[in-house]
Parts: C-alpha cells; structure tokens; sequence
C-alpha cells in the first residue's frame, strides 16, 4: 500500500472504545472502510453498534433509503488484551472471520503508567506490555502475511512524548519513544515488500487518557499548558489524511516538529530549558496546593 485509499480496506484499531480509537474507527468507516473495534473494556460494544447506526442513518440519508433499512454493518466490536500473545492471535482470527483480514492494524491502546519513576517492576511490566510489546507482538503475526500479500499499513499511536518527552512520567517517555523506534524501524525494513507504517505524535487530546493523567499533576499540566488541547475527531482527520499521502510522521499539533528540532539541534539547550520548564510546573502545582489548602482551613 503506498498511498491508503480505505474504501474496502479491512482495518483493525485497538483501544476504540474511546478517544482516539474510536474517532479513527469512526473516520475509517466513513472512509470506506470495514473495522474491527478492540478493547479491553466491554463498553466497545457499544462503541460499534452507535458507529454502524451513524454509518446506516448517512447510507440511507445518501440512497434515499427509509430508516429502519439495515444495510451491512462495517463496525465489529472484540473485547480483550491487546498485548497478550493469546489474544492478539484471537483478535486476528476474528478480523479474519469477521471482515475477511486484516490491511491495516491501528496500534493505539495505551495507557499513561505510574508517576515519575515509577514505584515497582509490576508497574514498568504493565506499560511496556500495552505501549511497546503490543506492537511487536502483532506485527510479529501480521508482517509475514503482508509480506506475502505485498501490502500491508501499521499505524501507531505514540505521543509527542516520544518524540521530546514527558514531564512527570519517565514510563510514559520511555515507551512512546520505543513505539516510535519500532514503527520507524517497520516502515524502512520492510518498504520493498509494499507494507507501510506510521506513527502519530500528538500533544494534549481531550481523552480519558489526558484526565487520568491528572492523578499526576505536573504530567497533565506539562500537556495542557504546552499546545491545545485538540479533540479526538480532529486528530483522526488528520492522521487518516497523513496516512492517504503515505506520511510516517503524523503530527496532529504542528508546532511539536520545531520542538523536535530544536532539540535535534542542541540538546543541551533543549535538557536545560525542559529542566527550567519543570521547575516552573513544579512551582504553579505547589502554589496551587496551597490555595487549595488555604480554602479547606
Ligand atoms: N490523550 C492524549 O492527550 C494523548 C496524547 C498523545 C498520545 N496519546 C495516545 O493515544 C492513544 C489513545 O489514548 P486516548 O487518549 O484515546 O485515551 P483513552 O484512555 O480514551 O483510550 C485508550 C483505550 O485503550 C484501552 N486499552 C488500554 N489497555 C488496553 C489493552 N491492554 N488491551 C486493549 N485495550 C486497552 C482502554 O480501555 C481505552 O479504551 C494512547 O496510546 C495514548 O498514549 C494520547
């Protein structure tokens, strides 16, 4: 595939039952496109059955069609762990039954970890399983097959925090750098044999992901002071229409690229201006407490 034109593509996206997942889902289908919706929460479900009544209302809106036609559904809800060997292999099978394949797989489940260090192994395990080995572990089953095939598109949900970093959270850095390491790594290891890979590298999203980031707060103020926050809708707009032009880098806020290249360009300025950028975080989260301490007395 080098240019993705989605009208009868078969696209599997993890992490749909919300925010960016299930905006991609949705922008996918109005493309053309048949999706697989996977998540571990059951609430998926829900997800693709409101997905195909929207697709059913604009089919039969544009075939002037009574309501209450049922035309094919193209949203299929799987619930499970996409970063378990088990089920990524379950999941697979489904796409296969259920939409004849899989051409794209959208590798977008994540979830933020613990706060700074991190307290255990346990909790470095559980980030590095959904954020990294996720990844690997379906492109290990689905790369031969596209190979064979001779197309094949892997697009994964990083973070502009794997690109720069993240303010708070050395787990949540640390992973979204190795999903961007791996997506490049596919994308020009495997180019000849007609398979692409993206990656997508936003800032702050309106998601569950960026409220429970709040837990944190230098984290989440780290993210909505540094950019807009933009909403799911529009970040799936923009990365489907990356991935239509065959782009590997997907940056849903511009400005993040400058970021990037200033740190590229000298990344002991970068270090000590995060540092100086933190220490001020640092100081309005303490001021906050304050107050907040202050009007409780
Ligand atoms: N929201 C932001 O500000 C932001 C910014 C940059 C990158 N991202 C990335 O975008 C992606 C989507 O996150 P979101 O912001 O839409 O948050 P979200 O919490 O709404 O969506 C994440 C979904 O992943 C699911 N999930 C988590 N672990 C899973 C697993 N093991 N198996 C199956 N499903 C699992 C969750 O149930 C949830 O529905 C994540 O990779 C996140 O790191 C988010």
């Amino acid at each position: 595939m080098t240019t993705a034109d989605f009208a009868g593509r078969r696209a599997i996206v993890t992490g749909a039952a919300g925010g960016i997942g299930a905006a991609l889902a949705a922008e996918l289908i109005s493309r053309g496109a048949a999706v697989v919706l996977a998540d571990l929460s059951p609430s998926v479900t829900d997800t693709a059955s409101a997905l195909n009544a929207d697709a059913a209302d604009g089919r039969n809106v544009a075939a002037g069609l009574d309501s209450g036609a049922t035309p094919d559904s193209r949203a299929h809800a799987w619930v499970g762990d996409v970063s378990s060997v088990a089920d990524i292999d379950d999941l697979i099978a489904f796409a296969d039954e259920a939409i004849d394949g899989v051409d794209m797989y959208f590798a977008n489940a994540g979830i933020i970890g613990p706060g700074d260090l991190g307290d255990s192994d346990a909790d470095w395990d559980t980030i590095i399983d959904v954020n990294l080995r996720a990844h690997i572990r379906a492109a290990q089953v689905l790369i031969p097959r596209w190979q064979e095939a001779g197309d094949g598109y892997f697009v994964a949900t990083a973070s502009a925090a794997g690109l720069l970093t993240q303010i708070g959270s050395a787990a949540y850095s640390v992973t979204k750098h190795a999903s961007v390491g791996f997506a490049e790594w596919l994308a020009l290891t495997y180019r000849d044999d007609g398979i692409r890979a993206s990656v997508i590298c936003p800032m702050g999203v309106d998601t569950d992901l960026l409220r429970a980031a709040g837990t944190s707060g230098t984290a989440q103020r780290a993210v909505t002071d540094a950019g807009q926050v933009l909403s799911p809708g529009d970040v799936a707009t923009i990365a489907l229409d990356a991935v239509q032009a065959g782009e590997f880098l997907i940056l849903p806020h511009p400005e993040v690229l400058d970021m990037y290249r200033m740190k590229g360009s000298d990344y002991d300025r970068w270090l000590a201006g995060m540092s100086r950028y933190q220490a001020r975080l640092n100081e309005q989260n303490r001021a906050n407490e304050e107050t907040t301490h202050a009007g409780n007395d």
